[in-house]
């Protein structure tokens, strides 16, 4: 037989044609064309895959490979062709198909024995998402990079570190740097999760209840690069875990870039002057000439939105699926793929802003200076002096009012002042107080004191140079 009455895929028992809206409404060719090369692999595996079970002769898998190849290449330059299959392919499986028909005639109507668009979509996905990993975790070693950077160069700036945004202890602000770079190395380790979910082939579940030609699914698998198969074709066609991981690692991303984004915004402001925004970075206001604006930080925070929006999205049209494959499952990759072209962009933008911004040190080390900030220094002194620390708490609080009351300083107050309030302060007790002493007194590991923050840094170049970013130490 060589004429068949449609060029649907599924026309044979249907005998009246579409209805044009609901036709237009359930084509996905629009946006899974995206798939493209995945399928073609994917296609190119199944043609091999057909000759030992004596479907294809090798003269056949020969023609459809050839022919498979010259659609993959004239998809990528002759767009005008890929176009003129928008209103009759349904889906990127169908105009593969569509397409090979053109070329080979009714040898392409062979390609899609014992194997179903539900095995083809989920494999074809799991493809994408495995490449969008390495993906994302190029753009984050590029921003791990800037804060490396920066933290380089600004290695011994103190700063006000803070909690409540309430000026609380000395750091530095490398330490503050690398503070953003172990919550991207921990996205790796999510991303590295997704891409591990992914990276198992479903073919040969065929639409639900597996393969009846005895396909060898081992070969299929390591011919597209997978390490596993999956272990129930029933779960295989209505699995989208894989794609779930991966949104929830891109959403952890843009909810680290979203928070680093606030810190920049709030650093920019006039109130701290903490930074100068770099003008490649920043926008001005069309009616205020003075005006620049931190909007490359303001933007990323916003797009976090779409992103958390792609993850309920997906989690919602999964709820309440029943087992096997459902249509509902199409609605799987337009927010997954927006929320990683995004992603992919918002890293870009932020490592760019990192590097590029300049860092006020007169700012940043005078609210680091404010004696206030040590106030928990001395209460760490009394404790060595053997004072129990609650007491220690309370003597420095009533030191700090004594010094109010004489509208003083409180590291002014004479020793004798102090000596009234508790006898363990010693003639050795100004000379610990210091900006330095309270940033160097803090070196265990993690910690703020120069020497750690070195060995930080000196961690994160060696896991970025071996690309074995992993957060943590061993103890
Ligand atoms: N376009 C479909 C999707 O994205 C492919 C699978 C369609 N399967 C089916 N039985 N209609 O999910």
């Amino acid at each position: 037989m060589t004429e068949r009455r449609d060029d649907r895929l599924w026309g044979g028992p249907f005998e009246r044609e579409p209805n044009k809206q609901f036709d237009a409404f359930q084509r996905s060719f629009a946006f899974d064309r995206r798939l493209l090369p995945y399928e073609i692999a994917v296609d190119r595996a199944w043609a091999k895959a057909l000759e030992p079970v004596g479907i294809f002769t090798s003269a056949e898998v020969k023609q459809t490979l050839a022919s498979l190849d010259k659609i993959s290449e004239r998809a990528k330059t002759d767009s005008a062709w890929l176009e003129s299959f928008g209103a009759t392919a349904e889906d990127v499986h169908h105009f593969v198909e569509k397409a090979l028909v053109e070329e080979l005639g009714p040898l392409g109507w062979k390609l899609h024995t014992g194997r179903s668009r539900n095995e083809l979509v989920s494999t074809d996905f799991r493809l994408f998402v495995i490449d969008a990993v390495s993906e994302v975790q190029h753009g984050i070693e590029a921003l791990l990079n800037s804060f490396l950077l920066q933290a380089k160069a600004n290695f011994s700036v103190p700063m006000a570190g803070m909690t409540h945004m309430q000026h609380a202890q000395p750091i530095l602000l490398s330490h503050f740097l690398l503070a953003h770079a172990e919550t991207f190395s921990r996205d790796i380790t999510r991303l590295q999760h997704a891409a591990e979910s992914a990276d198992v082939c479903p073919m040969g579940s065929g639409a639900l209840a597996g393969n009846s030609f005895a396909i060898d699914r081992n070969a299929i698998a390591r011919e597209l690069g997978f390490s596993r198969i999956t272990a129930n074709s029933l779960d295989a066609v209505s699995d989208r875990d894989f794609a779930l991981d991966y949104i929830f690692a891109l959403t952890g991303i843009a909810t680290h870039l979203s928070r680093l984004a606030e810190d920049f915004v709030i650093f920019a402001s006039q109130e701290f002057s903490y930074v100068i925004l770099p003008d490649e970075f920043s926008t001005g206001s069309s009616l205020m000439p003075q005006k620049k604006n931190p909007d490359a930080w303001e933007l990323i925070r916003g797009k976090t939105g779409r992103i958390t929006g792609a993850l309920v999205s997906l989690v919602t049209t999964l709820k309440g699926l029943p087992t096997s494959y459902q249509r509902d499952l199409q609605e799987d990759k337009e927010a997954l793929f927006a929320a990683h072209d995004q992603v992919v962009d918002m890293l870009a933008v932020a490592a760019g802003a990192v590097a590029a911004t300049k860092f006020n040190t007169e700012r940043l080390k005078s609210a680091a200076s404010n004696p206030a900030l040590l106030a928990t220094e001395a209460a760490d002194y009394l404790v060595r002096k053997g004072v129990p620390f609650r007491q220690a708490h309370d003597i420095v609080g009533k030191v700090l009012r004594e010094a109010e009351k004489q509208n003083i300083s409180w590291t002014a107050l004479p020793l004798e002042s102090l000596k009234r309030l508790s006898p363990a302060f010693e003639a050795d007790f100004s000379k610990g107080l210091s900006l330095n002493a309270a940033l160097s007194s803090k070196k265990v590991p993690g910690g703020t004191a120069p020497e750690s923050v070195a060995d930080a840094i000196a961690n994160l170049e060696r896991r970025l140079n071996k690309k074995a970013i992993k957060t943590g130490a061993k103890p």
